[in-house]
């Protein structure tokens, strides 16, 4: 197959879904790489690194797309709403295109592929078992935004995180709070407590206590009596509303002595549950900084802004102030690791693509077929949205 490797167009996006190293696996299978050119850069890969690896660069996003039979993306579909719908107009009956696009939070989208007759594989569905850990793209990026959100953190608190004992005084460590001991949340738990901070950390999931303890940090308990937190593959159900607004009230007295909050609560292809009222934000110190990584679904504090062009930025994020606390909306972080990043999402997408050949889903794309990784993530074919969850989203 000839497999196409566009420049993002997502704002901000710096990531590349092939790296220069990767492309020679892509040949060993006997495939051909075409390069839209200027596609690595923003990771720092240049054109010539791609050419040097066999790749061939081609002038134009409408020629890669024109010529691929197979199209390898980072944002594409709903997860980049506004200009998809260019690239819509492009692709073609027949083609393949596998990314990251919002396929459970904006079904719409997968609507319009199916009608355009394109095959799409969704990376976010890309099921959480064990065999499927090496393409599990949602969990590589998920590390690295939890890692970035406490730097930033770090870059924005008025205070240092760890414990220093100088001639010129104590200074305690910064008291940093997670919330939700998913992938990212332990992330950020473990490089906030490698810097010297006092972190603790909550799930609604009660089986998170071992893994938050793993990392270092204390485990804070809430009793909402709820029967069953978890569903399948380490996600949360989402709580009924009389739940979470007591979560609300619980989590509130915890939330106003912190310095630091970093809140990565989720469930997936819901509005990211709402924990941090304004009015707890109002009782919180003068310098604590929220960081918020569910921005982009809704975020978990009520005072996170999610839209960079009607808010101020900081380090091209949206910022608000309100009241001497500082809230982040966290939007994207991975790209502003571009070059890990891409080397982590890269070859989870290598291995999705491996394996799909390998069951002969390009072949013959099959919604039934006894691979739950091949069944699971193929979303289009055949004009129809045939993946179970995208339609029962869809309606
Ligand atoms: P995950 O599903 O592994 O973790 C989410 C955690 O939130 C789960 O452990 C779940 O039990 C917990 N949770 C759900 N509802 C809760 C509630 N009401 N109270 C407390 N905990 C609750 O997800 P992952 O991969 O860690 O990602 C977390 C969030 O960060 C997602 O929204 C994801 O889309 C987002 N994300 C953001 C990035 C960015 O750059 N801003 C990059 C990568 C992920």
């Amino acid at each position: 197959m000839r497999i196409g490797v566009l420049r993002e167009r997502y704002p901000s996006e710096r990531r590349v879904a092939v790296v220069p190293n990767h492309v020679e696996l892509y040949r060993k299978l006997g495939h051909e790489v075409l390069l839209e050119t200027g596609a690595g850069e923003g990771a720092f890969f240049p054109d010539n690194a791609y050419t040097e690896a066999g790749a061939q660069v081609l002038p134009s996003h409408e020629a890669v797309i024109d010529q691929a039979d197979l199209i390898l993306a980072v944002r594409t579909g709903g997860a980049n709403p506004l200009l998809f719908p260019n690239d819509l107009s492009l692709l073609r009956e027949g083609q393949i295109l596998i990314g990251f696009m919002e396929p459970l939070y904006r079904p719409q989208y997968m609507a319009q592929l199916a009608e355009r007759g394109v095959t799409a594989f969704a990376m976010e569905l890309i099921p959480r078992i064990t065999r499927a850990q090496n393409m599990d793209a949602l969990s590589s990026m998920a590390t690295v935004a939890g890692y970035k959100a406490v730097l930033l953190a770090g870059s924005l608190l008025p205070s240092m995180f760890p414990l220093l004992m100088t001639a010129a005084g104590t200074i305690s460590p910064a008291r940093v709070f997670v919330i939700g001991a998913g992938v990212a949340g332990l992330q950020a738990m473990a490089t906030a407590k490698r810097l010297g901070a006092s972190v603790e950390g909550y799930d609604v999931r009660p089986a998170t206590r071992d893994q938050v303890e793993s990392v270092g940090a204390k485990f804070i308990e809430i009793s909402l009596e709820v029967e069953q937190a978890e569903a399948s593959g380490g996600y949360a159900r989402a709580l009924e509303e009389e739940t979470l607004q007591r979560q609300q009230q619980l989590l509130g007295e915890h939330l106003i002595r912190q310095e630091v909050i970093i809140t990565t609560a989720a469930v997936p292809g819901k509005r990211a549950p709402l924990l941090i009222p304004q009015s707890v934000v109002e009782q919180m110190r003068p310098g604590t900084v929220i960081i918020d990584l569910t921005a982009e679904y809704g975020g978990n504090c009520e005072l996170t802004p999610s839209d960079p062009d009607q808010s101020e930025r900081i380090f091209g994020l949206p910022v608000r102030y309100h009241r001497n606390v500082i809230i982040v909306g966290a939007m994207n972080l991975p790209a502003t690791v571009p070059t890990d990043a891409s080397l982590l999402y890269s070859r989870n997408l290598y291995n999705l693509v491996a394996h799909l050949s390998k069951v002969n889903m390009f072949t013959s794309p099959d919604p039934n077929h006894e691979d739950p990784i091949a069944r699971e993530t193929l979303v289009t074919f055949g004009g129809q949205v045939v993946n179970e969850r995208v339609r029962s989203a869809l309606n």
